[in-house]
């Protein structure tokens, strides 16, 4: 078998190929995984034939639906869950094939309502309802302490003790542990008896996963996330640098238009010297009167360099094709102490 392990922040993803076909699958890939995921897949000379998520992950940003678009293979997931992109809808007992490898589904809700485990050969690969030293928890949506009770000692811990076990998180660097293992020294599994094990999950008082309400709305439909709208439209602009900035607008400009796209109140505060005001919000609708001629070459600019991206992407899709952002806000313009402007006009 072919085995190769990720991790991010936490966040434990694998890929699992056939040695004899060079077929193989992703399990729980991160969204900012992706080229190390290929890059892996090349490097190991295998092709990625299904991507799964164990789970709807409340925590982190599923990369399945984005790798499932750019490689054109389906993303498989439990059958309960919600996400409408998944093609491949398994149930407890079902295998998926890759290559002669057999991935097995075994269903164990509790951490969510679509959780999974997978096993291929000596393999468990648990998601969140087991991990190394501790379990999923069960106070995010869909989740169930009671089904986490059955999940665990009905089904997953009467597995064969020698199964290694690889969890979808873990962050103390420990690359796997054996069911045997966890058995034996993971101590929420040594709280044996039902009604206590359901207190016991209810009162772990965790604060919630910073990025919550966006990783539900992402994984959950498909969706973007705020960080891949920007990495998209960083790759569609130019930028310049903020000192190349300062040394063209010194010479006056010559023949370079700089649009702040910040809000009124912003940028009469404090903006370059000869930078036009176009708030972001009416960039679209203003544009024909305020910027008539195609071919100027434009630099965009906003507080912290993110809103002035966008906007650029904007005006190129709009046939600006000189239009670039500044590699930077004005928040570090000031910090650089370059010159500034207030006032109403440019
Ligand atoms: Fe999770």
């Amino acid at each position: 078998m072919i085995f190769e392990h990720f991790s991010a922040g936490g966040c434990q993803s694998y890929l699992v190929g056939c040695s004899d076909t060079c077929a193989a699958a992703i399990i729980d890939p991160e969204i900012s995984l992706i080229d190390r995921y290929l890059a892996a897949a090349s490097r190991t000379g295998v092709r990625i034939h299904y991507l799964v998520d164990t789970h709807t992950h409340a925590d982190h940003f599923s990369a399945t639906h984005k790798l499932s678009q750019q490689l054109g293979v389906p993303v498989a997931m439990h059958r309960v869950t919600p996400a409408p992109f998944v093609e491949l809808r398994l149930d407890d007992g079902e295998m998926l094939a890759v290559g002669k490898l057999r991935l097995q589904v075994l269903y164990t809700p509790g951490h969510t309502r679509d959780s999974m485990c997978l096993r291929v050969e000596d393999r468990l690969f648990t998601g969140d309802t087991l991990l190394i030293g501790a379990t999923g928890r069960t106070d995010l949506p869909s989740g169930d302490p009671e089904a986490l009770y059955d999940s665990l000692f009905s089904r997953v811990l009467r597995l064969d003790p020698g199964l290694l076990v690889h969890p979808a998180h873990e962050y103390k660097n420990r690359s796997h542990s054996t069911l045997a293992q966890e058995l034996a020294s993971n101590p929420r599994l040594q709280v044996k008896d039902r009604a206590a094990f359901v207190a016991m999950m209810r009162n772990l008082n965790l604060s919630m996963p910073t990025h919550l309400t966006e990783a539900l709305r992402t994984n959950m439909s498909g969706g973007k996330t705020v960080a891949q709208l920007l990495e998209e439209a960083s790759a569609s602009v130019p930028f310049m640098a903020l000192a190349e900035l300062r040394s063209r607008t010194e010479g006056g400009g010559g023949n370079l238009t700089i649009l702040d796209v910040r809000e009124r109140d912003a940028y009469e505060q404090g903006h370059i010297p000869g930078a036009r005001l176009l708030p972001r919000g009416q960039l679209e609708l203003r544009v024909n009167e305020e910027l008539p001629d195609p071919t100027a070459r434009i630099v965009a600019c906003c507080e912290f360099g993110r809103i002035s991206t966008f906007a650029t992407a904007t005006l190129r899709t709009m046939g600006y094709q000189r239009a670039v952002a500044l590699d930077g806000g004005m928040k570090a313009w000031r910090e650089a102490g370059y010159p500034l402007k207030d006032g109403a006009t440019p």
